[in-house]
C-alpha cells in the first residue's frame, strides 16, 4: 500500500502509531507518543528478518519459500570474542557477526571506556572501525595511549552522518563497527534535528540494515534519558539483538554490566568492572565487592544472597524508617522496584502486624546495583523492622526469600548454592524460606532458620 510519510511512535514502549494519541494503546502511557517522520524510499525496520522480507516483497530478490525446518541448515552463530571476560559472558559467550547490541548507560558511566577497550583488543585480529560523534580523534587516540591499549589495526572516524559513515566504511570493509553514540547521528533523508527520535531511529535502522547485509557486528552507544528510556528510542529496543545496561553509582568505582535483552544469550546475565586509572578492570569473582567493609552489624540493614545472571552475589539492604511529618509519608526505593515495597510494607502490616502507615520509609541497595528478583522481599522487611525497632539484625546474618501476599515465605531458585556462598564469606546465620533449608539446619557451620510465615521471620 501507499507509504505514509510520519507516524507516531511512543518513547515509553516504542509502538507505532499511525495517528496521534492522548494515549497510547500498547502500555497505556499519557502523552508519549511524538510524530516521526519516515522515509520514503526506506521504511523503518523493526529488526532484520522483517528487512529481508519487505524487500523481497518489493520484487528485488526471490521471494522467500516455504521450507521445512528440518531442511533448514542450522549454523552455530560464529561468535568472536571480546577479549574482556565479564563482556563476552554478558553477550552470551562473545560477540555474533552481523548483530547489533546497544549499550547503555547514563553519561559518564564508561560505555566508551568499554568499547574502546574492547574495539581495540578486538582489531588485533579483525578490522574495526570506531566512530565518533561525540569526541575529537584526538581525544579517543589520547585516552587509547593512557589505557595502554593496543592501537595497530584500530580505526576511527569522527562523523556523524550515517550516509558518510557507510560511505567511507564501505571499502575499508570493518567486521565491527562502533558508534558512540547513536544519539549524534543523523541521516540526510530526514529534516528532523539529529537527536530527535525518528533521527536516531532511522539513524540506527540503516546500521541495522547494514549489520544484516554485511556480516559486520554493530555497538551503538545510547545515551539513557531522565526518564530511564534510550532518549526517546526504547523504539532502539525492538530494532536490535541485544540491549546491555551499563549501571553504576557516581560515587561507587564498581559497574554492572546487565543483558536486558539478547537474542543470543541469556537475560539478566551480569558482567562486573571496576573503574580503574587504567580504565575498566574486569571483576570476575564478584560475589562480595558490594558489602561494605565493616561487618558489624547495624539498624536497617541486612545482608542478602542474590542470583542475577548465573552466579551468587552478596549485596546489602538497608533501610531507613522514621516518623514523617507528612500526612502522605514517603516511600522512595532505591535499586529495587516500588510498586514491589509498597506491595511488602502493606504484607508487613496486615501479616507481621507492623505498621508503617505513618512512617517515611527509604531504601537503598548498596553500591548502585539493582536487585530486579523477588529473592530480596526477606531481607527487604527484615531490614525495615530493624530500622523501625532500631535494633541489628545481629553479627554475619544474611537471608533472602519471596513474600507472598499473604505473608507465606516463599522459596527461591538455587537456594542452596546461595547457602554456600553466604558461608564462604564467613556468615554465621541464615534466615530463609523453608522449602530453602537443609534438614540439617546447617551449611558449612552456618546455622540456617528456616521460616514459612512473616511472623516466624
Ligand atoms: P566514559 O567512557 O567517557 O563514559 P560514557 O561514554 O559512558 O559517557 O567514562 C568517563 C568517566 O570514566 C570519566 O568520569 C572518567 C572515568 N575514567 C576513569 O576513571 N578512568 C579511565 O581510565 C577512564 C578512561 C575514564
Ligand atoms: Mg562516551
Amino acid at each position: 500500500g501507499a507509504r505514509r510519510a510520519t507516524a507516531y511512535v511512543c518513547s515509553d514502549c516504542g509502538s507505532e502509531h499511525s495517528k496521534w494519541q492522548g494515549q497510547c494503546v500498547d502500555c497505556g502511557q499519557w502523552n508519549t507518543l511524538s510524530e516521526i517522520a519516515l522515509e520514503a524510499a526506506a521504511a523503518p525496520v523493526k529488526s532484520g528478518v522483517a528487512q529481508s522480507r519487505r524487500s523481497g516483497w518489493a520484487g528485488k530478490v526471490d521471494p522467500p519459500a516455504i521450507t521445512a525446518l528440518k531442511d533448514v541448515t542450522v549454523s552455530e552463530e560464529s561468535r568472536e570474542t571480546t577479549h574482556i571476560g565479564e563482556f563476552d559472558r554478558v553477550l552470551g559467550g562473545g560477540l555474533v557477526h552481523g548483530s547489533v547490541v546497544l549499550v547503555g548507560g547514563d553519561p559518564g558511566i564508561g560505555k566508551s571506556t568499554l568499547l574502546l577497550q574492547a574495539v581495540a583488543h578486538m582489531s588485533q585480529t579483525l578490522p574495526g572501525l570506531y566512530v565518533t560523534g561525540e569526541e575529537s580523534l584526538a581525544q579517543v587516540a589520547g585516552r587509547a595511549v593512557r589505557l595502554g591499549l593496543p592501537l595497530e589495526g584500530v580505526h576511527a572516524l569522527a562523523e556523524t552522518c550515517i550516509e558518510r559513515i557507510l560511505e567511507q566504511a564501505a571499502p575499508m570493509g570493518p567486521r565491527l563497527i562502533v558508534a558512540d553514540s547513536i544519539q549524534t547521528l543523523w541521516t540526510e533523508t530526514l529534516t528532523a534535528a539529529p537527536g530527535s527520535v525518528s533521527q536516531v531511529r532511522e539513524s540506527a535502522a540503516r546500521l541495522v540494515r547494514y549489520a544484516k547485509e554485511t556480516g559486520t557486528a554493530v555497538f551503538l552507544v545510547g545515551h539513557v534519558t531522565k526518564e530511564g528510556g534510550i532518549a526517546g528510542p526504547r523504539v532502539l529496543e525492538h530494532m536490535v539483538d541485544a540491549v546491555l545496561y551499563f549501571e553504576g553509582e557516581s560515587g561507587s568505582r564498581f559497574r554492572v554490566l546487565r543483558a536486558f535483552k539478547n537474542r543470543f544469550g541469556a537475560v539478566n546475565e551480569l558482567g562486573v568492572f571496576a573503574m580503574a586509572d587504567k580504565g575498566l578492570r574486569e571483576v570476575p569473582n564478584p560475589s562480595a565487592i558490594f558489602l561494605s567493609g565493616s561487618r558489624e552489624a547495624q539498624p536497617g540493614s541486612c545482608v542478602m544472597v542474590t542470583r542475577e545472571g548465573t552466579r551468587p552475589l552478596m549485596v546489602e539492604v538497608q533501610a531507613l524508617v522514621d516518623a514523617s511529618p507528612l500526612s502522605n509519608p514517603r516511600r522512595v526505593a532505591v535499586g529495587m522496584e516500588g510498586n514491589r515495597l509498597a506491595m511488602l510494607l502493606a504484607v508487613l502490616h496486615r501479616h507481621g502486624g507492623v505498621a508503617v502507615g505513618d512512617q517515611d520509609v527509604f531504601v537503598n541497595v548498596v553500591g548502585g546495583i539493582r536487585v530486579q528478583e523477588t529473592a530480596v522481599d526477606l531481607p527487604l522487611l527484615l531490614a525495615v523492622l530493624s530500622s523501625l525497632r532500631d535494633r541489628p539484625l545481629g553479627e554475619m546474618t544474611v537471608a533472602f526469600g519471596e513474600v507472598g501476599l499473604s505473608g507465606e515465605i516463599r522459596p527461591v531458585p538455587n537456594g542452596e548454592e546461595r547457602l554456600k556462598e553466604a558461608a564462604t564469606h564467613g556468615f554465621k546465620r541464615a534466615i530463609v524460606p523453608k522449602a530453602n533449608a537443609p534438614k540439617s539446619g546447617k551449611v558449612a557451620g552456618m546455622e540456617v532458620i528456616a521460616v514459612e510465615r512473616l511472623a516466624d521471620a
